[in-house]
């Protein structure tokens, strides 16, 4: 496992910014390939070495499968040898919103292959995302 230090010394002034940031939620906007994917695989490593939250109690979304799994091999590599690192939720949204419909649509009467589950998912990937923003005042109102 990489020193979380080690981690830390990689990242520019920025970067190393929006890692410490944890009193509120946070927006990043930086442009392709200027390290955005470092800046959110090094503060799930933070959130657990330094804060101690426990990594099935994190969940990173992103839009595509090749993403989602990018970030999986990513923290995998820097939390290597925790026997707990695959407790992390790294998935696309549509995977969360399918994952939590099967979990948990029968409470509001969903069967599991029905077509209204399908399109349920697409309502709850698109409610996580908006809540998520406005909950965040990540949009200025
Ligand atoms: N502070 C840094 N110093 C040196 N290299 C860095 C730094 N931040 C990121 N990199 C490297 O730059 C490359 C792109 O980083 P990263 O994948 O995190 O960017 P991204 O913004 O997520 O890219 P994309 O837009 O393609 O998703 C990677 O090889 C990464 O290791
Ligand atoms: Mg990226």
């Amino acid at each position: 496992m990489a020193e979380l230090q080690e981690l830390m010394d990689q990242l520019n002034e920025a970067q190393r910014e929006a890692v410490l940031e944890n009193s509120h939620p946070l927006l990043v906007l930086a442009g392709a390939g200027s390290g955005k994917t470092r800046v959110i695989t090094t503060k799930i490593a933070y959130a657990i070495e330094q804060l101690g939250i426990p990594p099935y109690k994190i969940l990173a979304v992103t839009f595509t499968n090749k993403a989602a799994n990018e970030m999986k091999q990513r923290v995998g590599e820097m939390l290597e040898g925790r026997s707990d690192v695959n407790d992390c939720n790294i998935r696309t949204f549509h995977s969360f919103g399918a994952w939590f419909l099967r979990r948990f649509g029968s409470e509001i009467g969903l069967m599991p292959t029905s077509p209204s589950m399908m399109m349920t998912t697409l309502l709850v990937c698109w409610l996580l995302v908006s809540q998520t923003i406005k909950s965040g005042n990540l949009i200025p109102s």
